[in-house]
């Protein structure tokens, strides 16, 4: 045993998480103190657009890390899993007596514009949690911690260790809600809502040309902020009951409202900035055009970047993916799109040694 961090001299293994990665309805832009939300947010959690991480870690005297994506070195990912882990070792003291083996590989294609910090920072979290809780002789993860630390790493990654849909950032529509970690809305949606698909048409795979952390703190000094954190504090209360009722009307105008706000508050920043692309405008028009004609139940979302999700119930997947392959596969980079849809959560995968 060494004593100082309880670890067994002969302590080794290897633990392996599937996570996704989530799209938020309501947005999460800006934050305070140690990456804390400056107004609440609530996600789908996806399921085909996912990250797989396996730890493998053996006792050695000093704590090391070894990290490769997709097969290959990443010294620029290995530096920020590296300073997360020492921030954190007081935490997780074991550490200190540890080697670190991390393999991590994506769902989706490497430059498919997807933004993975949310997938691979839940999974990086899902397995140093599970080492902790083995050493703790727990038979369960504590997702409320694991989301906490989640956050930490990535503040959307808060919000994809849960299944379905989370909320993330304290509102008073919601009595355990907290800036800390985010809450499984699993049980308090109209059944309605975990049918929904999520079609990611790829506007452009480029890298963006402002990052979000850099969109976050641009948020400081925008003149806007304050109406944006109470519009999105609102918003949250509107689509929690919406959610509730299964209200399809109010979901949509709040989540292409906030989607519209997000890059609005993009281009105001100073110096301002554009992410979206004329092709995802084009998109929006197509969707609005296509919705006002049919009655079809769908609406668009952007993340922080060019590509434009489609939201639609599963019952109307066959229209949608038609109209997505006769009128908008033209607005995408090599006609590409990904079929997602909301999903069970992270996933344990047993490992055979
Ligand atoms: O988790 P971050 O720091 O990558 O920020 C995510 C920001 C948005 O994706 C634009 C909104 C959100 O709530 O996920």
């Amino acid at each position: 045993m060494n004593c100082q961090a309880n670890i067994p001299s002969d302590f080794h293994g290897t633990v392996k998480w599937q996570s996704p990665s989530n799209i938020a309805l309501v947005k999460y832009w800006g934050k305070k103190g140690v990456q804390l939300p400056q107004n609440p947010s609530i996600s789908f959690t996806l399921s085909n657009c996912r990250t797989e991480t396996e730890m493998s870690f053996d006792v050695s005297d000093h704590f090391s890390l070894h990290f490769q994506f997709e097969g290959k070195e990443n010294p620029a990912f290995a530096a920020k899993i590296e300073k997360f882990m020492l921030d954190h070792i007081a935490d997780f003291p074991w550490l200190n007596h540890l080697s670190l083996n991390i393999s991590s590989s994506n769902s989706f294609p490497h430059s498919s514009g997807i933004a993975s910090s949310a997938s691979s920072m839940s999974a990086l979290v899902l397995c140093l949690l599970d080492i902790d809780r083995m050493l703790q002789g727990k038979t369960d993860i504590d997702l409320q911690k694991t989301s906490c630390f989640a956050r930490i790493a990535s503040g959307s990654a808060s919000r994809s260790v849960f299944p379905v849909m989370a909320l993330w950032g304290k509102t008073n529509a919601f009595a355990t809600s907290s800036d800390e970690y985010a809450v499984s809305l699993e049980n308090q949606i109209n059944p309605i809502f975990k049918t929904y698909r999520d079609a990611i048409l790829i506007v452009s795979d480029a890298a963006k040309s402002v990052s979000s952390r850099a969109g976050h703190s641009l948020m400081e000094n925008n003149p806007y902020a304050a109406a944006r954190y109470a519009q999105a504090n609102r918003n949250i209360e509107s689509l929690l009951a919406a959610l509730r009722d299964g209200d399809l009307e109010t979901f949509m105008q709040i989540t292409e409202s906030e989607a519209m706000q997000l890059h609005a508050l993009m281009m105001c920043s100073n110096p301002s900035y554009i992410l979206m692309r004329p092709n995802s405008l084009n998109i929006i028009n197509a969707v609005r055009q296509y919705r006002e004609e049919t009655h079809v139940p769908l609406c668009f979302t952007l993340d922080a970047g060019p590509n434009v999700h489609l939201l639609y119930p599963e019952q109307y997947a066959g229209s949608v993916e038609t109209f997505i392959n006769e009128s908008l596969v033209r607005y995408c980079t090599d006609s590409k799109w990904i079929k997602d849809c909301v999903g069970n959560g992270p996933k344990k995968i047993e490992v055979e040694r």
